[in-house]
């Protein structure tokens, strides 16, 4: 074992290096610098048997951000020391507090959570202490990176803005506005381009590396909306060379995502492939980034490559794409998933990104903070569509893309939004459709060459499928699951359900009508030795093991009590927060059920239905009816969120209500309504002796609705 070289540690000495290495990383946002000089403080602190200086020194190394240094084995250390130095210090002490916190964080964002950071803050907040308010606010505000946290990530970044006017460091105030500038685009806030040029003044006067390493980051994502693809690609290289002298992991990615969005739009991403293979593996790439993955995906099934892009498309969707980290890079990620979903004809991947992907229509697709764009949401929202051949829902959203591109002046994904809108109208084929796809192509092609963008010739056609998806068909109860990749649905039994079990458990083969029935024998439970033709008897019982065991995860019933609004021919509707928990559940599982009772009448009705989502235009004039309070409500609650106390939510509604001060109350873009179109309804009349009348109505196929009486 070698000897270990102990050095005589004076307390100067380790004071004067936990304050460069401060200085390093708060003047000059050099964070290479500060990890160098809070590496050897933390040495010699242990040494010295100086806990405070270790805690100090540990603190330091976690840095700016959140899991700066990407490696695990860097995670793991910087994660050893501060439980260490927590297990020494006094718990009550500031200090204690400050580093809690910081492993609050860094859980939470390797989790994709953000519970423990936000009771950390709420703790924090009650100390009055600014700077670790503003440490506590710039971690808080890392983990809450998901397009569902925009409203409230602006929030503390804004808190962030004025916790620096007391802490009198520069690079909290720079976060600050570092932080309302990329959430500003993020949010598609036209106002943006000001807080960057407020920003830039900033950094004009004095520069920080780190967050000048991200302004510049974003100037890389303006020219290449405004088109000028060499002026972005000599901007990434500037912008990579930014991150490497701040020390920042990030520049290894942020370069080459930048290149992907420029490749993308010029119609050359196969040309990245070989570095996307070697991105996906590399050791600093954020762990809740998967935006490599993506582009990997739609850059091999461009190029016929079918097989490498259903892998990693299937890496992607995981057993349920829901679970993909909701990180910055979530957005542009369910881009990528939804264009290899469309290349490879992956209906059932493109419905799922669209359901996830419908509750943030109207933002950009942003990646991380403001790195890359590829234009509005509605776009990849357009293109699912496509996918699953719904084509007027991928005319009105595809027609909605063009509109917020434009307003974005991100000129090629206009182009390339216009492109899929004259496609949506050919698929549509209806009366005006085709003069509508010229009119959308001529556009496109006039916008390209005014912007000096290549003629619109995108490769978009779906890659020639070899083989047609295989659906799987198994008996549950009484009931049937048909089962497409990594998607189920029950149905109710019937003699042709069994056939198609039959049909689909013999694929490619011609079977007589006399061996169809045969086989329906066969596929009764009981008749053993006919089973065999069909489905393997431990193959049948294993998946039902499975099944069961997946049913009780994803059926678990939840209950809560809603306002009706509203009911007619199509449905019974109510409102409500498209990112709530029931909100969530919805969109996950459409299966719903209303219950309704009078005490006095003794009467009650069950309904049970499928959800969907109510339409634009009625959710904004349901909306436009509410009282203020409601609409300012609205934007100040996150519905179904961990919040840290009564006090952040009446602080919250009061600078939302300031905000919103002599503008009009908008409908924030996740709050809307469901309807429930009803498939079952009971109702229930109390009568004596509890020998109650229950009538039930089933809807049928042919759409008449058809009834029976049930015993009480
Ligand atoms: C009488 C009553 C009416 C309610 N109406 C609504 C409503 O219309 N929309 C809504 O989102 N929540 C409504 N709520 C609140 C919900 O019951 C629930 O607490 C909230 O929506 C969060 O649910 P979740 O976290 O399960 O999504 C109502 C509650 C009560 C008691």
């Amino acid at each position: 074992m070698p000897a270990r070289r102990l050095e005589l540690v004076r307390p100067g000495d380790l004071r004067a290096l936990l304050a460069e290495g401060t200085r390093a990383q708060h003047e000059d946002g050099d964070l290479e610098a500060g990890r160098q000089c809070f590496e050897r403080a933390y040495r010699l602190a242990e040494q010295a048997g100086d806990t405070e200086s270790m805690a100090l020194a540990a603190l330091g190394l976690a840095g700016l951000w959140v899991r700066e240094g990407r490696t695990v084995t860097s995670s793991v250390l910087l994660e050893a020391r501060l439980q260490h130095v927590l297990a020494l210090l006094d718990p009550g002490s500031a200090l204690a507090l400050r580093v809690r916190t910081r492993l609050a964080g860094e859980a939470d964002y390797s989790r994709g959570t953000h519970a423990d950071i936000m009771a950390a803050l709420t703790e924090v907040r009650a100390t009055g202490d600014p700077e670790l308010l503003a440490e506590a606010l710039r971690i808080a505000h890392h983990c809450l990176l998901g397009p569902e946290h925009v409203a409230s990530r602006r929030q503390l970044a804004v808190e962030l803005t004025k916790a620096a006017f007391r802490t009198d460091r520069r690079s909290d105030l720079l976060m600050g506005l570092l932080w309302q500038t990329a959430d500003a685009y993020c949010a598609g806030d036209p106002h943006a381009g000001r807080l960057l040029g407020e920003l830039k003044d900033h950094l004009g006067q004095r520069d920080h590396l780190a967050v000048g390493f991200v302004a510049s980051a974003i100037d890389v994502m303006l020219a290449i909306r405004a088109g000028r693809f060499d002026e972005a690609e000599a901007l990434a290289a500037v912008c990579a060379s930014r991150g490497a002298a701040a020390g920042d992991a990030d520049h290894a990615w942020w370069s080459g995502a930048q290149l992907v969005t420029i490749r993308w739009y010029q119609g050359r991403l196969t040309e990245l492939l070989p570095m996307l293979h070697d991105r996906v593996h590399s050791p600093v790439l954020s762990a809740v980034d998967n935006s490599a993955v993506a582009a990997l995906a739609v850059a091999a099934a461009l190029s016929g490559d079918r097989p490498g892009a259903a892998s990693a498309l299937a890496a992607l969707c995981g057993s349920d794409l829901a679970a993909l980290p909701r990180s910055s890079a979530w957005l542009v990620t369910m881009h990528g998933i939804v264009e290899a979903a469309y290349l490879l004809e992956a209906a059932d991947v493109a419905l799922r990104a669209y359901e996830l992907l419908h509750p943030h229509a109207n933002l950009p697709m942003i990646g991380s903070l403001g790195v890359t764009c590829f234009g509005s949401t509605r776009h990849a929202l357009g293109v699912a569509a496509l996918t699953t051949r719904q084509a007027d829902l991928a005319v009105e959203h595809l027609t909605a893309a063009v509109q917020q591109n434009l307003a974005l002046a991100h000129w090629p994904a206009l182009v390339a939004s216009r492109q899929r809108l004259a496609q949506a109208h050919a698929l549509r084929g209806g009366p005006g459709d085709a003069d509508a796809a010229r009119r959308e192509l001529d556009a496109a092609t006039a916008e390209a060459a005014s912007a000096g963008l290549p003629a619109p010739e995108y490769p978009g056609q779906p890659v020639a499928s070899p083989a047609p998806a295989v659906a799987e068909i198994q008996r549950v109860g009484r009931k049937w699951r048909v089962t497409l990749h990594s998607r189920g649905v029950l149905v109710e039994d019937s003699i042709g359900m069994v056939h198609l079990a039959v049909l689909l458990a013999n694929p490619r083969q011609e079977i007589q009508a006399a061996d169809l029935v045969a086989g329906v024998a066969g596929l009764t439970p009981g008749d053993a030795g006919a089973a065999q033709q069909v489905l393997d008897h431990e193959a049948i019982a294993e998946y039902r093991n499975r099944l069961k065991s997946l049913d009780i995860e994803i059926d678990q019933p939840d209950a809560r009590i809603v306002l009706l609004k509203g009911f007619d021919e199509r449905g019974f509707t109510f409102f409500t927060n498209y990112h709530s928990s029931k909100g969530q559940q919805l969109l996950e599982n459409p299966r719903a059920c209303l219950v309704f009772f009078w005490k006095e009448l003794e009467r009650q009705i069950r309904i049970s239905g499928l959800s969907v989502g109510v339409s634009d235009k009625e959710n904004d004039e349901y909306f436009k009816s509410r009282p203020e309070g409601s609409r300012l409500g609205a934007w100040a609650s996150p519905q179904s969120e961990v919040i840290g106390s009564r006090e952040w939510l009446e602080q919250n509604e009061k600078e939302i209500r300031e905000q919103f001060r002599g503008k009009e109350i908008g409908r924030p873009p996740y709050w809307g309504g469901f309807r429930i179109k009803p498939t079952h309804i009971e109702f229930w009349q109390g009568r004596p002796n509890r020998l109650h009348d229950r009538i039930r109505y089933d809807l049928e196929k042919n759409g008449s609705w058809k009834m029976k009486r049930l015993a009480p």
